[in-house]
């Protein structure tokens, strides 16, 4: 198992780029599900949640392979017939095997799609992707820890749907499921994240019907057959924030390439308040960490509220703030679990439910520290970049779920990082 150890307090200087959106990738590759033929998606990030997809793809009797000529794009290939399963030792290893679901049912008529289970940044229930699809008319029955879906006579009909809330994947499942179905169908309160906006231009691409795009309601009109896709990923936002706030660490002054700004606007918005100068440059943002950050108060929200994917990374600059902020939490109920560990740094974190009231102190020391989750381990990298001596992250698997070599990408900007073996 690998660990990254980061000797901090060097000052870093020049460009990063930006890679594809996992949160995007994900699910327009299992859209590949909805057409039988040749699939190829650009853009797509070398990560260890993407070869899951590849493995559950292959489960399923798909091939899913990055191309030699282009390694940043991957060819699926779709045959007559599929395997419409997806089991419990690939989704145990990534929720987002889920969104096979929606394709599944929609194009063979059933699916067995295995529940996800625990999870460490809340209870993450699925209960919406099923009402919605129970909508479209899917038979929803759960036995032995699996979801068994089935259309009758073999097609979903369209139909109109609100969901309870608003739930990014489950956007996306009940999405691709009526770009199939018979009829039109209206979907309200729908997640407005860019990547759900990403994947209805993939559908659309692919020949389905779809407005409202990037809204909280999308009118889908069915049709009986998608072509095989051609599809380039946007940009990674979360990877982009990250970078962003490394950027704004006092002393720091970073460009970062490739990420869309308007993506990152509640971001950019709150560095700006501590006081780091953001400034969009020819093909990027450019971020200078000037001084000690002013304290903010952050809630997190669904897009285009500010993300709950970079509260955690947010709350490391926080930490060195002149003064106290207070961070809230409102989209999962257990994503503060780097709050030990950056108190094993020297920070002054109180959490309170789903407050985390941080006193910004001069200086953090470093430490070796356990990563809990994907951004939760960012953070940790991110504080230890800023903290004096070694901090040592271990369980890099989970970072390595979402994050493309981030040593490499950092080392070139003057950060002391690398990955060792633990
Ligand atoms: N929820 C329900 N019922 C459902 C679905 C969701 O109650 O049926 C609740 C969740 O428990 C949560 C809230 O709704 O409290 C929002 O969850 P959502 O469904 O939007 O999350 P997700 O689709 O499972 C995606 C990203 C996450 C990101 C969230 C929120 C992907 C593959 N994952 O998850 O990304 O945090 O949206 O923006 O798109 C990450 O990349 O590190 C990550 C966790």
């Amino acid at each position: 198992m690998d660990k990254i150890v980061v000797e901090g307090g060097v000052p870093l200087r020049g460009s990063v780029d930006v890679s594809g959106a996992k949160n995007a990738a994900l699910p327009i590759v299992a859209a590949a599900l909805l057409a039988e033929g040749d699939h190829v998606v650009r853009n797509v990030p070398d990560l260890a949640d993407v070869r899951t997809l590849g493995r559950l793809l292959g489960h399923m009797g798909c091939t899913a392979e990055r191309s030699a000529g282009d390694r940043r794009a991957v060819g699926i290939r779709v045959p007559r017939a599929v395997t419409p399963e997806a089991p419990y030792e690939l989704v145990k290893t990534m929720r987002a095997s889920v969104v096979v679901l929606g394709p599944l049912v929609a194009r063979w008529g059933r699916a067995r799609v295995s529940l996800p289970g625990g999870c460490a940044i809340g209870a993450r229930p699925i209960d919406q992707h099923l009402k919605g699809l129970a909508a479209l008319g899917a038979e929803i029955r759960l036995e032995h820890g699996y979801v068994e879906a089935s259309a009758p006579r073999g097609r979903l009909r369209g139909a109109v749907f609100t969901f309870d809330g608003q739930t990014v994947t489950g956007t996306e499942n009940v999405m691709m499921a009526a770009a199939l179905a018979e009829g039109r169908t209206v979907l309200r309160n729908c997640a407005r994240e860019p990547e759900v906006a990403d994947l209805a231009k993939a559908l659309v691409r692919m020949g389905a019907r779809i407005e409202g795009a990037g809204t909280d309601e999308l009118r889908i009109e069915g049709v009986q057959s998608l072509r095989p896709l051609d599809h380039t990923v946007i940009p990674d936002r979360i990877e982009a924030g990250t970078f962003l706030v490394a950027g704004a660490l006092p002393g720091n002054d970073v460009i970062v390439r490739g990420g869309v700004a308007e993506h990152l606007e509640a971001l950019v918005e709150k560095l700006r308040a501590v006081g780091a100068e953001v400034a969009p440059v020819p093909g990027g943002l450019r971020v200078v960490g000037d001084g000690r950050p002013r304290p903010v108060d952050v809630r997190t929200a669904p897009h285009p509220g500010f993300p709950t994917d970079m509260q955690a990374q947010l709350m490391v600059l926080l930490c060195l703030a002149d003064g106290s902020s207070k961070i809230t939490e409102t989209v999962f109920e257990n994503r503060f679990m780097h709050v030990q560990e950056l108190q094993r740094l020297g920070a002054d974190i109180a959490v309170d439910g789903k407050t985390a009231v941080v006193k910004g102190v001069p200086a953090l020391s470093g430490a070796p520290v356990m990563a809990s989750d994907l951004r939760a381990s960012a953070a940790l990298v991110l504080a230890g970049l800023a903290a004096s001596g070694t901090t040592e992250v271990q369980r890099v698997y989970h970072l390595d779920r979402g994050y493309e070599r981030i040593e490499e990408k950092l080392a070139p900007l003057g950060a002391r990082i690398r990955r060792a073996k633990a």
